[in-house]
């Protein structure tokens, strides 16, 4: 009797996790689903229950000092992070990690639960289709208009014409870009390219979006709206979300999310339990700035 229940729980949460996609186990004395609970959806689900894993971690750019080091974490799917630090921290070189564009030069990093290290490099084109990436610099294809750029990753993977038509015109709409379908990206503004390349990331989907500062050429209000299409991938698909920000106010508009903070190239919070980063010190925010009056720059 009692293996029949547990199977009958077990079958329940396997439902719960695939229907939310996230990491939940159901608490039996609360009765009700909760997050987190990573053990008893390893032991109770066949969905990995991390789908990101560092250890050890670091990166050199040639002979240089390393610019990451030490990072050990674990990103759950079906989670949403933000990725704090200064300029120059490492956030990029740490997002290059995990879209498979840089490899690390000591430590492993698992993803998808393979080891992405020993992976053949014939395998990583498949592993990079089930990530959705905006660029810090965008990287929009120059020669294609800004429907065909946002229409790429569908085209890719052979989904129906009539299907893409409807889904590029929705997400061009969503993005206040349907005016400029027909763009080439360098007759694009600084933002309306963010844009497209948020719809690009977003469009098919993906099981990781990883987004470098994707907010920081549009204003308050889109910045908003734009949180809000991750928001709803993350909680409607329950794609994990990595978004990699200055913003100390994009931070405090995602309830439940966890903060991930880069200090020169290392985690100072590896479990995200620092709900908010540190603000700028007054020493920092009165500092001089480095312009003479007489004339010089
Ligand atoms: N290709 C490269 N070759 C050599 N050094 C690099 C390279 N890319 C980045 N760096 C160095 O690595 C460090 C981390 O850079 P990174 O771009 O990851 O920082 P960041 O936190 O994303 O900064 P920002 O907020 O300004 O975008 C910096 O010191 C940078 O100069
Ligand atoms: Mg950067």
């Amino acid at each position: 009797m009692r293996g029949a229940v547990s199977a009958h729980f077990s079958t329940l949460v396997r439902k719960f996790s695939r229907f939310t996609g996230k990491c939940l186990a159901i608490a039996p004395h609360l009765g009700f689903p909760v997050r987190g609970g990573a053990d008893k959806c390893a032991e109770m689900t066949d969905r990995p229950t991390e789908i990101v894993k560092f250890d050890n971690v670091g990166l050199r750019y040639g002979t240089d000092p390393e610019v990451l080091s030490d990072l050990s974490f674990t990103l759950f799917p079906g989670s949403f992070y933000f990725l704090t630090g200064a300029s120059g921290a490492g956030k990029t070189s740490l997002l290059k990690l995990l879209y498979l564009a840089q490899r690390p030069s000591r430590g492993s990093i698992r993803m998808f639960g393979k080891d992405m290290i020993t992976s053949p490099r014939t395998r990583l084109p498949d592993f990079r289709r089930r990530l959705g990436v905006v660029f810090q610099n965008f990287r929009l294809v120059p020669h294609l208009s800004a429907f065909d750029n946002v229409a790429l990753p569908l085209r890719l993977s052979g989904t129906d014409e009539a299907k893409v038509l409807k889904a590029v015109s929705d997400m061009l709409e969503w993005v206040g870009l349907s005016h400029r379908a027909q763009a080439i990206p360098e007759t694009l503004s600084g933002g309306e390219q963010q844009r497209v390349a948020i719809a690009r990331a977003v469009i098919a989907r993906p099981q990781i979006l990883i987004a470098d500062e994707p907010t920081g050429n549009v204003d308050p209000d889109m910045a908003l709206k734009l949180l809000r299409l991750f928001e709803a991938l993350n909680n409607r698909v329950g794609t994990t979300v990595i978004v990699a920000t200055h913003d100390v106010h994009l931070l405090k508009k995602v309830p439940d999310s966890l903060i991930m903070r880069l200090q020169k190239g290392r985690l100072s919070d590896p479990t995200g339990a620092l709900r908010y980063p540190p603000q700028p010190s007054a020493a920092k925010a009165s500092a001089k700035a480095p312009i003479s009056k007489k004339g010089g720059v």
